[in-house]
């Protein structure tokens, strides 16, 4: 049962990272206010379910917890229910209709306001806030878990159009955050024992625009790069077309910038990818792949790719996987296409049968997966540069970290627990299609990048 007096939060997170680091400051504002987070609904006061509306299935999960909570809040008529992120803001009305037992209906921009929308619930039966507003100049306190990385996000919404992708309407318009308060934030996460950080936003590499005085991602890695202490700077995630030259030579420069790039082509057909409102062609993803490996060698590029989308037919889907070839991503994300209401593409006819999807689904997966064993077989002999984030989770013989650009990287750990948290080389000598296997190694990185046709056509 919930410690009656105590003030306890149970929180579920689900999708994207913006998520994961939206919670953090949360918990941190939970934290202020005197709740405890406790990681079981019997025990919380508040349960609070931080949503994700990219995909039905996501949203049916939420709705499934809702529906298993009922019984529960008859017996607990004291405990609080709260809904918050892209579900919340997406379907107030009908999470309100289908669901009368929640009690806080809070939104993406709102959820900063978390302890004084739960004093309101005092005076009143249930608490919609789901106004759009503008808090990127405030400084989010967050309340990190403990561990290597931490989520700093630069910027909200998304100014694109993507047919598919609700995620303009849940999260508005891109606001970018500015780069003083980013900086003192990337300073205090450093300073809290953080040596990576994962700089967040929808269309990270459109950071600036929104301030119209110039600052753009470019000139805050550069910036960042300069702190003492920070081992490995990311960001996530891009959109092809607002990836300069300038931003290129940055993760070339930057000593402590990962190589590495999510800049999802979602598909190979130039017809789909009008109608999903890319505003580019597949030539036009190939070129930015052609430039972004000249300038920038051996950065590792992944991709999200849908299958499914409306009208999709066996020769679009056969361009998917052509430009798969083409590319040879370092990793794909593939999703089966699921229509959102309210989106360009939701009035057009979701046509491709679900049995296809999923073949197609399994088909691109498969491709990466055979693609990535080839090109990890081939780094056998070299020697990695590895941040360690701590004992692997499948065997606590064994370290585990991440490459240069992303590749996940497990290693022996007999007598090598202070490499958690550090850099360090990794001699390669074995792999799967899904990670690196190797040893500490006495001697500098023999490769900084691990991506790119021209490592393809080194012979090792
Ligand atoms: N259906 C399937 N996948 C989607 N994504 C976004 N919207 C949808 C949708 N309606 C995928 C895109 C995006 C990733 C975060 O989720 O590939 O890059
Ligand atoms: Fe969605 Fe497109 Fe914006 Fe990405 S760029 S968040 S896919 S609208």
């Amino acid at each position: 049962m919930s410690t009656e007096q105590g003030k306890t939060v149970y929180i579920e997170t689900f999708g994207c990272q913006m998520n994961a680091s939206d919670t953090e400051v949360v918990l941190a504002r939970l934290a202020d206010d005197g709740y405890s987070q406790v990681d079981s609904v019997d025990a919380a006061s508040l349960v609070l379910y931080n949503t994700c509306s990219v995909r039905d299935g996501a949203e049916a999960k939420v709705r499934g917890r809702l529906d298993s909570l009922k019984p529960i809040k008859r017996e607990r008529k004291d405990l609080r229910i709260g809904v918050m992120g892209c579900m919340a803001q997406r379907a107030k009305e009908e999470l309100i209709q289908a669901h009368p037992h929640v009690d806080l209906v809070v939104g993406t921009d709102q959820f900063v306001h978390m302890p004084a929308l739960l004093k309101r619930l005092e005076q009143e039966q249930q608490v919609v806030a789901t106004d759009f507003g503008f808090f990127e100049s405030e400084n989010w306190s967050a309340r990190r878990r403990e561990g290597v990385n931490a989520w700093i996000p630069v910027m909200r919404g998304c100014n694109y159009n993507c047919t598919y992708c609700i995620v303009p309407k849940t999260r508005g318009r891109e606001k970018s955050r500015d780069p003083n308060l980013i900086e003192s934030e990337v300073r205090d996460a450093v300073a809290n024992g953080h040596v990576q950080v994962t700089l967040l936003g929808q269309t990270v590499d459109a950071y600036g625009k929104t301030l119209g005085d110039g600052t753009s991602l470019a000139k805050l890695l550069y910036r960042l790069n300069e702190i003492d202490g920070l081992e490995r700077l990311r960001f996530v995630t891009s959109h092809p077309k607002d990836i300069t030259d300038e931003l290129l030579i940055a993760i070339r420069d930057c000593d402590r910038v990962a190589k590495h790039l999510h800049v999802p082509a979602q598909c190979g057909s130039s017809r789909v990818l009008r109608l999903m409102g890319r505003r580019y062609t597949r030539e036009g993803y190939l070129d930015f792949v052609e430039r972004a490996r000249r300038l920038c060698p051996g950065v590792e590029i992944l991709t999200d790719i849908i299958v499914g989308f409306p009208t999709e037919t066996d020769e679009d889907f056969a361009e998917t996987m052509s430009l798969m070839r083409d590319v040879q991503f370092d990793g794909s994300y593939v999703f089966m296409y699921s229509p959102r209401p309210g989106t360009g593409a939701w009035n057009l006819p979701d046509d491709v049968p679900e049995d296809i999807k999923r073949v197609r689904c399994n088909e691109a997966l498969g491709l990466q997966l055979s693609q990535q064993e080839e090109r990890y077989g081939r780094l056998h002999g070299q020697v990695l540069s590895v941040l360690i984030e701590g004992v692997s989770k499948s065997n606590d013989q064994r370290l585990q970290g991440r490459s240069q650009g992303n590749l996940n990287v497990v290693m022996d750990r007999a007598g090598h627990d202070d490499c958690i948290g550090r850099c360090v080389p990794v001699r390669i000598n074995g792999s799967t299609n899904l990670t690196l296997y190797g040893e500490h190694a006495d001697q500098e990185p023999t490769l900084v990048g691990t991506g790119g046709l021209d490592f393809l056509r080194l012979d090792i």
